[in-house]
């Protein structure tokens, strides 16, 4: 098995004096693309928010390259290799492709480091190249996922959280973004991402976990939650 670089351990939390999480765990391996499915409302978004620290857990513990970062604040985690790019693909929409960039750089400072993340973000993402004087309220939904997910970049992430990457896209851009989360993971990045799209997110998962009423429910290799007659039952509409 990969090194753990993100273990998240029995969370439980929620907001104010809610709990959504009755004792959620996760984690993902050095190379790793894990997908969290679940049903609306089961907690997935919560349990990012909880690790990223814009919520501070009740209980549990999230233990992050080794060390841990339950309750720190999100710029904090950021900056030791954390990125998230949450659900509803948030872009700036006054500002150009590159000023969007350059923004999800800010906490890096030295310009060649920036220039290099720069460099990495339209190798991977041509179109924001092509694009980068435009305004990224004009462009189309998947475009500006594309743009939230260079943003996310960066910082040169160990591991990037994604929440809801293909969600109200068009067909066409729901598979390019598949293919890009892929072609992520051949480029070395690490990955966790939640998605309604369960059977796209379990075929390119190393592993896997569904989420239910804020607990785990299954959990295991991609193509086995795929294969599991339950889960096709429950989650992969029969
Ligand atoms: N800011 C908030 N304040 C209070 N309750 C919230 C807040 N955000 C979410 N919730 C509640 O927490 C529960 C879990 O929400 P969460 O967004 O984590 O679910 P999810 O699994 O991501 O669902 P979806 O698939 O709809 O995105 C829901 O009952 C939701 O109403
Ligand atoms: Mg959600």
């Amino acid at each position: 098995m990969s090194k753990q670089l993100l273990t998240a351990y029995e969370l439980v939390g929620g907001y104010g004096k809610i709990d959504i999480l009755h004792g959620v765990s996760l984690s993902v391996g050095v190379g790793e693309i894990v997908s969290v499915i679940g049903p609306n409302g089961a907690g997935k978004s919560t349990a990012f928010k909880t690790i990223v620290g814009f919520l501070r857990p009740r209980s549990g513990r999230v233990v992050f390259n080794g060390e841990e970062i339950t309750g720190i604040r999100p710029d904090v985690v950021i900056q030791r290799g954390l990125a998230y790019v949450p659900q509803g693909r948030p872009v700036f929409p006054q500002m150009t492709v590159l000023e969007n960039l350059e923004m999800g750089a800010y906490t890096v400072g030295e310009p060649a480091r920036v220039a290099k993340a720069l460099e990495r973000a339209y190798e991977l993402f041509p179109i924001l190249f092509e694009r980068r004087r435009q305004k990224a309220g004009t462009m189309s939904g998947g475009e500006q996922q594309m743009l939230a997910i260079g943003r996310a970049l960066m910082t040169a992430p160990r591991l990037i959280l994604l929440d809801e990457p293909s969600l109200g896209l068009a067909p066409k851009f729901v598979t390019l973004i598949f293919d890009k989360l892929m072609e992520m993971k051949r480029a070395g990045y690490t990955l966790m991402l939640v998605e309604q799209n369960a059977a796209r997110a379990l075929a390119i998962a190393d592993r896997a976990y569904a989420l239910e009423l804020g607990r785990n429910r299954f959990e295991g290799p991609g193509t086995a939650l795929l294969a599991d007659p339950e889960v096709k039952r429950l989650y992969l509409g029969g």
